[in-house]
C-alpha cells in the first residue's frame, strides 16, 4: 500500500473540480457550487497563486484532496495555513489518508514557521469533528463564523 502527496498541477483542474463538488455533495451544499473550472483555475495555477491544492494518491489511484490558503494572525504576528477543503473519497477512508494531508498542512506550517493549520466543520458532521480531535485539533466554541455575502455585501459596500 503506498500513498503520495503532491500539489495539484495544472492539468488536473477537471479532477480537482470533482474533489470539490464532491465533498460540495457530502457537506449537502451543491447548491452553493458557483465556482466553474476555470475560476478554480485561475485560482490555483495563475501567475501568483494564492490558493493551493494537495492531492493524495493511494496506490496510484486518486484517494482525496486538501484546498488551503495563507490567513495572518496578527495577535501571533505570523502566517497560518486556512484549510479550505479536506476530503477522502469514501472507498479510501480509514487508511490514514486524512490524517496524511493533514499532517502535511502541519509539516509545511511548522517548516515556514506560520503559527497555525486553522478550518472550520459543520456542526453535524460528527465523524470529522471526532477525527479532527483526534488529531488534537480545539474546537473553537467561542468563536462564531461571520459572513457578508450576496445583496448584504453590495449595500455594505454602497455605504463606502
Ligand atoms: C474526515 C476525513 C477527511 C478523514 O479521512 P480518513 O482518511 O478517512 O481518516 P484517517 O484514516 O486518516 O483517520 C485518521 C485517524 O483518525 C481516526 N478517525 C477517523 N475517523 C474517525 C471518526 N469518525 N471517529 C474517531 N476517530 C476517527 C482514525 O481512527 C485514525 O486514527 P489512528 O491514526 O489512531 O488510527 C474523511 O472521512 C472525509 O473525507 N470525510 C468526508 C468529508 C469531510 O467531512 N471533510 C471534512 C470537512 S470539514
Amino acid at each position: 500500500m503506498s500513498l503520495t502527496i503532491y500539489r495539484a498541477r495544472p492539468d488536473q483542474v477537471s479532477l480537482v473540480f470533482s474533489l470539490i463538488r464532491e465533498l460540495a455533495e457530502y457537506e449537502k451544499l451543491s447548491h452553493e457550487v458557483e465556482a466553474t473550472e476555470a475560476m478554480i483555475a485561475d485560482a490555483l495555477f495563475s501567475e501568483n497563486p494564492r490558493l493551493f491544492c494537495e492531492i493524495a494518491e493511494w496506490n496510484g489511484e486518486v484517494a482525496g484532496f486538501a484546498v488551503w490558503f495563507l490567513n495572518c494572525s496578527t495577535f501571533a504576528g505570523r502566517f497560518g495555513i486556512y484549510l479550505e477543503d479536506l476530503f477522502v473519497r469514501p472507498q479510501f477512508r480509514g487508511n490514514g489518508i486524512g490524517k496524511a494531508l493533514l499532517a502535511h498542512l502541519a509539516r509545511t506550517c511548522v517548516g515556514n514557521g506560520w503559527a497555525r493549520l486553522q478550518w472550520a466543520v459543520l456542526d453535524w458532521n460528527e465523524p470529522s469533528i471526532a477525527f479532527y480531535k483526534s488529531l488534537g485539533a480545539v474546537l473553537m466554541e467561542e468563536w462564531t463564523l461571520c459572513r457578508v455575502t450576496g445583496p448584504a455585501l453590495d449595500a455594505l459596500a454602497a455605504k463606502a
